[in-house]
């Protein structure tokens, strides 16, 4: 027997996921200044397989501001509420997992590299403060795994908003 079979595969996400959310627990005890640790939350989430780039979006009126990100930069650093993958998540107030951007008239392209996309929305008592967008060099990168890990990141960095 190997150690590749799906069980173990699962069980190694996991303990990724795990060990990542500990380092964000101690990323938000690194620093009193929000920047620094949304840089810091977005470097550690960076490393994880498939996470090509990481932008954490803040909502301000009816438009998304970059704040902080890691990996390739992006023109898109103000998006209107209704705009794009990162927009369409404003406006349900749900996450949005895109398997292949290229075949999403949604998608605001960044670069050519990019095959999927994830946004998970921070939220507070229904209010849509800010969002996690990750994208993938992989295509179909990010699944129902990836949105349970994310809400939970959203859920430990809420209170910087
Ligand atoms: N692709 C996003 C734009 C933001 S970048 O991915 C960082 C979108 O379609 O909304």
């Amino acid at each position: 027997m190997t150690n590749t079979t799906p069980i173990s595969a699962l069980q190694s996400t996991l303990d990724r996921f795990k060990s990542t959310l500990s380092r964000i627990d101690e990323a938000l005890l690194g620093s009193d200044y929000t920047e620094d640790v949304l840089k810091d939350v977005c470097r550690i989430l960076g490393q994880l397989p498939g996470y090509t780039g990481v932008y954490i979006y803040v909502l301000e009126g009816d438009t998304l501001v970059l704040t902080a990100f890691e990996g390739r930069k992006t023109q898109h650093v103000r998006i209107p509420a209704g705009t794009g993958i990162c927009g369409a998540s404003v406006q349900s107030k749900a996450p949005v997992i895109v398997a292949d951007v290229a075949s999403d008239a949604r998608y605001l392209a960044c670069n050519l590299e990019t095959k999927s996309e994830i946004v998970v929305p921070i939220l507070r008592d229904g209010l849509y403060l800010a969002q996690i967008d990750i994208d993938s060099d992989d295509r179909a990168a990010f699944d129902t795994m990836d949105e349970a890990f994310l809400f939970e990141v959203a859920r430990r960095i809420c209170p910087l908003f």
